[in-house]
């Protein structure tokens, strides 16, 4: 039995009957071979130079995979090449100079479009400009920038000149900025003057301001201006305007440099079981060989389309998919500033007909607030551009998944749902959408090459039907391959649970050792998901088992909220659960106890608020806080996070006669009935 079952209860609900991706989208499909998977399957580790050979390499590896120092693999590892060469030089190379690189579409309405030629020339007046400012091969840069073209620019700049980015979602705080920076040791930051949230400009240099201020290192500071008169800026001591940089260095290039294929590409902050987030290390080239593989195989992305994956480039989603994989195969990217229903709830629609999008990617979160907005908005515009839909991120069940199908699909669209991680750096379960059918609320069989199973608690897989936790055996190429400075809390946080006690030890106790290793089998990746796979091989994502709430497609951390609430003055305890919502997506409840025990107490709440926005953002904000006199426990005194959880959501409580304090649960019951 499994501990929890993820707040999505929904997404238990059985899957819906399959549908097969229509005869003339098989036809032009980019990946259509039958029995792929058998092929992966039988060529393994070597089918996976399918994807590095998607890549122009300046040196070419000859060992596919090497696994001696497991968990810590290297993938085309004595190969060498350039993130950036690979997503712009040889695109000019091959006289595709001209074509659409990123349609931007602003949050005023306003468009910019980057030909392959243009982002090429901005990228190298910006990596030369960056390297001017003393950014050195291996320099962590940290971009706090949003939905703004400046963001891939720095990116592919930072990727350009061997400087691995760290990108730090715009929506977090400045504490959360400076907490990121301060574990890179990161010394130059590219931030903006501010953003228009909602059409209010929202200062964000104040943000980036303050977290340099408690930072014990230097930090260079590149401004871009993006909004001009609307907010008024200047320009302090070792800070740079980012329109003034590229005058100065206006047509200059620089050449990319050759970077080994396990060199870091990013590091992308996460949210982990403590409260402290884990930098996770993703490499050169099998981080790129798999986002522009599954781009291609899974998203079916070819050259001449127009490919839409309407995320945030703040997280995983937007580096592998809509920056590093659909220009590494040298398509048309969009990339969209704004919210979907502002100024009206049709906006994606208006963009996608605009822009004849072929391929359009996004979260259940949204697709399930379109599906309560209504058909009418998407009736009015041309959808038939579309070709194939994606979703990622959170569990989708059957209703919303074929309201999808339906309605923005126009009834024959295949669509298929991800599941994948920060850490797996690209899709590792799905659909390919030119080969199998799809099954509304599953996500369906494992990637080719890519061996998941669904385990209990002893590691053994599953019946078909039972719940269990979601594991990978053998390395892939986009994987994680580290936590920044953190070797340890790589192996502790993602293999102890499932891989060989002894080789866990002596991979800790005696760490990169170069004494023969056991066998690669002993490695098993655990997830932190749940799941269940039915007689096909299809797996159905339930949600995670860990202190992970996923909201609207952020991925927070309940100790991360916790610890936040816990610096309130006059708090004395508290937990936080995710709650799922009549909609299905996960709302955050906090349960909080007072020094004083009194039941409510308004300035602690304002508190409260006030502190998680300063310590997270926004984003985190919980949509009920509950005061209880006393958290559960059980006798040994650790908080029920699990009980409460189901309290939140409503659930048959089990026996709670093992606690400490059961009569609480009552309490605390009746008063979630008045705040309802
Ligand atoms: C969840 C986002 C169900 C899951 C790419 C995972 C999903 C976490 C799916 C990672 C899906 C992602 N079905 N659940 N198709 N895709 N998840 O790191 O719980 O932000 O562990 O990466 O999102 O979130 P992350």
């Amino acid at each position: 039995m499994v501990e929890r079952n993820g707040p999505d209860r929904d997404a238990s609900a059985p899957t819906g009957s399959p549908h097969s991706p229509p005869p003339s989208f098989i036809e032009q499909a980019n990946v259509t071979e039958p029995a792929l998977h058998e092929t992966f399957e039988r060529n393994w580790p070597n089918c996976w130079t399918r994807a590095a050979d998607l890549l122009s390499w300046d040196e070419e590896y000859e060992t596919v995979l090497e696994d001696e120092d497991a968990p810590f693999y290297r993938w085309f590892a004595d190969g060498r090449l350039n993130a950036s060469y690979n997503c712009l030089d040889r695109h000019l190379e091959s006289g595709r100079k001209n074509h659409a690189a990123i349609r931007w579409e602003g949050k005023r309405g306003e468009r910019r479009t980057y030909t392959y030629r243009d982002l090429y020339v901005e990228v190298n007046e910006f990596a030369a400009a960056l390297r001017d400012l003393g950014v050195e091969e291996d320099d962590v840069v940290t971009i706090y920038l949003p939905m703004i073209p400046e963001l891939p620019i720095a990116m592919l700049a930072c990727a350009r000149i061997g400087a691995p980015h760290s990108v730090v979602f715009a929506g977090l705080s400045a504490d959360a900025l400076a907490t990121r920076m301060d574990a890179a040791e990161s010394e130059y930051l590219v931030t903006c003057d501010g953003y228009y949230r909602r059409g209010d400009a929202f200062n964000q240099k104040s943000k980036a301001d303050n977290a340099r201020i408690g930072l014990e290192q230097d930090v260079q500071t590149v401004v871009v201006d993006r909004l001009g008169d609307d907010l008024p800026h200047v320009l302090g001591e070792n800070e740079c305007d980012y329109h003034d940089l590229r005058e100065t260095f206006a047509g200059e290039t620089v050449e990319p440099v050759s970077r080994d294929a396990e060199d870091m590409l990013f590091l992308m902050y996460t949210s982990g079981t403590t409260g402290e987030p884990k930098g996770v290390v993703h490499s050169t080239g099998g981080y790129l060989a798999h986002v522009a593989w599954t781009s291609r195989a899974v998203l079916d992305v070819k050259p001449d389309d127009t490919y839409w994956c309407a995320a945030d480039i703040g997280w995983i989603t937007g580096h592998s998919y809509i920056v590093y994989g659909p220009l590494a195969l040298g398509t048309t990217t969009v990339m969209y500033e704004g919210t979907p229903d502002y100024p009206d709830r049709d906006r994606l629609w208006e963009i996608v007909d605009r822009n004849a999008v072929d391929i359009f990617y996004t979260a259940p979160t949204a697709i399930r607030a379109f599906m309560k907005w209504g058909t009418d908005y998407p009736s009015r515009y041309d959808l038939s551009s579309l070709r194939l839909l994606g979703t990622v991120g959170e569990p989708i069940s059957p209703r919303p998944w074929n309201w999808y199908r339906e309605h923005i699909g126009g009834g024959d669209c295949p669509v298929v749902d991800t599941w994948w991680q920060t850490e797996t750096g690209a899709v590792t379960i799905s659909t390919l959408p030119g080969i199998d059918e799809m099954k509304p609320g599953s996500a369906g069989p494992p990637l080719p090459g890519i061996d998941v199973r669904v385990v209990d608690e002893a590691g053994e897989e599953v019946e078909p039907g039972q719940t269990g936790y979601l594991t990978i055996g053998r390395p892939w190429p986009g994987m994680a391959r580290t936590l920044y400075d953190n070797d340890d809390r790589f192996v502790t946080e993602y293999w102890r649970r499932f891989s060989d006690p002894d080789a866990v030890n002596r991979q800790l106790t005696s760490p990169h050792s170069t004494e023969s290793r056991e066998d690669a089998d002993d490695w098993r990746y655990f997830s932190g998901d749940t799941a269940r796979v039915d007689e096909d091989g299809y797996i159905t994502v339930l949600g995670r088992v860990d202190d992970v709430i996923n909201v609207s497609g952020h991925r927070l951390g309940t100790m991360e909220i916790e610890s936040a609430i816990a610096d309130v003055d006059g708090v004395a305890e508290t937990a936080v659960v995710g709650r799922s919502s009549g909609t299905g997506d996960t709302e955050i409840y906090a349960y909080v106890s007072t020094e004083s025990g009194h039941d409510s107490d308004a300035v602690i709440q304002r508190s409260i608020l006030d502190n998680i926005e300063s310590a997270i953002g926004p984003i985190a904000r919980p949509e009920a806080v509950i005061f209880t006199p006393e958290l559960p426990k059980t006798r040994s005194g650790k908080i029920m996070r699990r009980l409460l959880e189901d309290v939140a959501n409503g659930e048959e409580l089990g026996d709670t006669s093992a606690l400490r304090n059961p009569e609480i649960v009552g309490e605390i019951q009746a008063e979630i009935a008045d705040e309802g």
